[in-house]
This record gives structure tokens, C-alpha cells and sequence, in this order.
């Protein structure tokens, strides 16, 4: 026992949801699908299994979640577009359970993706799950962004910046803010009891961001694809902790080979 075991394990216990929500919603990506659809099948999952959905009016978004579609970066609003054959989407869960947060996303797949689609989609998980199997206590938040800003870089590919993760735990979003560029050995060192996501947005393109009228949608401003995973972690004693890993072992697509 620690002083954050109870913490750890509320957060376990909302990872675990988040990560559920995630494995359930992957044979409903299919052509024909809309978002709003997505969106509604996940709301009704997170709640018939005790918990709630973050997003849903959290500062005016009237969505349960987002999914970002193509060159969408983060923040896309469910809506009545179908999925079509060649579209890649990042669906982003949030639960609530008994106040703490699990925060999680995954990139999906419709029918045949280019080639170009696929090594961003496999570039940018593996710098999620790179930068996290370096997590202990000790090393600086500076090291996380340099780890994912070297892999993808290059790869061709750029780090997204006006975007970042985040620490959570009762709150949805509080400090400290997880850059995923940086150099080594800069930043506020890690701590255990620390809990944080690591949610790497990776362009095609250029790195540059826009936000849409609507307020939320982030797009690139060059319209190049843009893929994100995400995972919310806990730092141990000597180690890490991932909440929010998928129960039927899905990592990267495709989901069902
Ligand atoms: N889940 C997103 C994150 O990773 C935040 C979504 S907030 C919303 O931090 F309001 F846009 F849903
Ligand atoms: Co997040
Ligand atoms: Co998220």
C-alpha cells in the first residue's frame, strides 16, 4: 500500500471502461456507419457499465466523444457523416467512474487505406508505445516529447504542437502538460503517484493546426492526414502503469487479423 494505491485503482477501474468502450465499438467501423452512430453506441455502453461519458458538456461540447476523421487532428464532432471506404478515424473516449478518469483513443480503419495512411497510423503508436516504456520515476516530462518528436521526425512525419496530453485523475484535464516534442533531460521530473496521458498527434504533413467555426474541430491546416493514440498512465515506484490497454488485445489496426 502507497499513498496512491486508492487512486490507482479508481483509475484502473475507468481505463479499463474506456479501453472496453474502444474494443466494443471496433466491429461497428464499417462503410455506411455515421458518427453520431459511434458516438450514441459508446454513450450507451459507458453508461450501462456504471460510468459517464467526460466530454459529454464538458466547456459546451454536446457530443460523448469525438471522432477525427482524415485530416482532422483531435476534437472532431460525431455528426451524420458515414464512414467510407479509404477514411482513417480516431475515436476518443473519455469515462467518469466513481470521479476518476480513464482517457483513451485508437486510430480505425475502412476498407483499403493507402499506404502513406498505414505508416502514419503504425509511426504514430509506436511512438505512443515508445515514449511510454521509457516511464519511471526520475526522468523529465521533456524526455516523453523527445522521444515521439525523433521517431516520427524521421519518418518524415511532424508532431502536431497546440495540442498536448495531460494530467488526469478527478479532474479531466490539470497540470502537467505532456508536450510530445521536446529535448531529453528537460521539464519536471516524474513522480510516483503521477497520472498522466500520452496522446500524440502525428501529421503527414506539415504540423500546423487549425480550429474550425465550430469551435473544436482541429484540422490540418495543410490537409494532410493526422493520426493520434492515446493511453492515460500511472507512474509507480520503479516503473508505469498503463490504464487504459485493450482487454481483447487490440493495439494498432487492423483489429481482427
Ligand atoms: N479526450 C480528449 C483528450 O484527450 C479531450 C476531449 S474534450 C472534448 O484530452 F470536449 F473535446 F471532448
Ligand atoms: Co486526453
Ligand atoms: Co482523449
Amino acid at each position: 500500500m502507497n499513498n496512491y494505491s486508492e487512486k490507482f485503482e479508481k483509475m484502473r477501474v475507468a481505463g479499463k471502461l474506456a479501453a472496453e468502450c474502444l474494443d466494443m465499438i471496433t466491429d461497428h467501423i464499417k462503410p455506411g456507419i455515421t458518427t453520431n452512430k459511434i458516438d450514441n453506441l459508446c454513450y450507451e455502453f459507458i453508461r450501462d457499465n456504471g460510468g459517464y461519458s467526460a466530454p459529454l458538456y464538458y466547456r459546451g461540447f454536446e457530443k460523448s466523444l469525438c471522432t477525427s476523421l482524415n485530416h482532422v487532428i483531435c476534437h472532431g464532432i460525431p455528426s451524420d457523416r458515414e464512414l467510407e471506404e479509404n477514411d482513417i478515424l480516431n475515436i476518443d473516449v473519455t469515462t467518469i467512474v466513481d470521479g476518476y478518469h480513464g482517457d483513451t483513443s485508437r486510430m480505425f480503419t475502412v476498407g483499403e487505406i493507402s499506404i502513406k495512411a498505414k505508416n502514419l497510423i503504425d509511426a504514430t503508436y509506436n511512438s505512443l508505445m515508445n515514449a511510454t516504456k521509457i516511464l519511471k520515476p526520475g526522468i523529465k516530462l521533456g524526455d516523453i516529447g523527445y522521444e515521439i518528436q525523433s521517431y516520427v521526425e524521421a519518418k518524415g512525419f511532424s508532431v502536431v504542437r497546440d495540442f498536448c496530453g495531460h494530467g488526469i485523475s478527478n479532474i479531466f484535464h490539470e497540470p502537467p502538460n505532456v508536450l510530445h516534442y521536446g529535448k531529453k533531460n528537460t521539464g519536471n521530473e516524474l513522480q510516483p503517484g503521477m497520472t498522466f496521458t500520452i496522446e500524440p498527434m502525428i501529421n503527414s504533413g506539415k504540423y500546423d493546426a487549425k480550429v474550425l467555426k465550430d469551435g473544436w474541430t482541429a484540422v490540418t491546416k495543410d490537409k494532410s492526414l493526422s493520426a493520434q493514440f492515446e493511453h492515460t498512465v500511472g507512474i509507480t515506484e520503479n516503473g508505469y502503469e498503463i490504464f487504459t490497454e485493450s482487454v481483447k488485445g487490440y493495439k494498432k489496426p487492423p483489429y481482427n487479423k
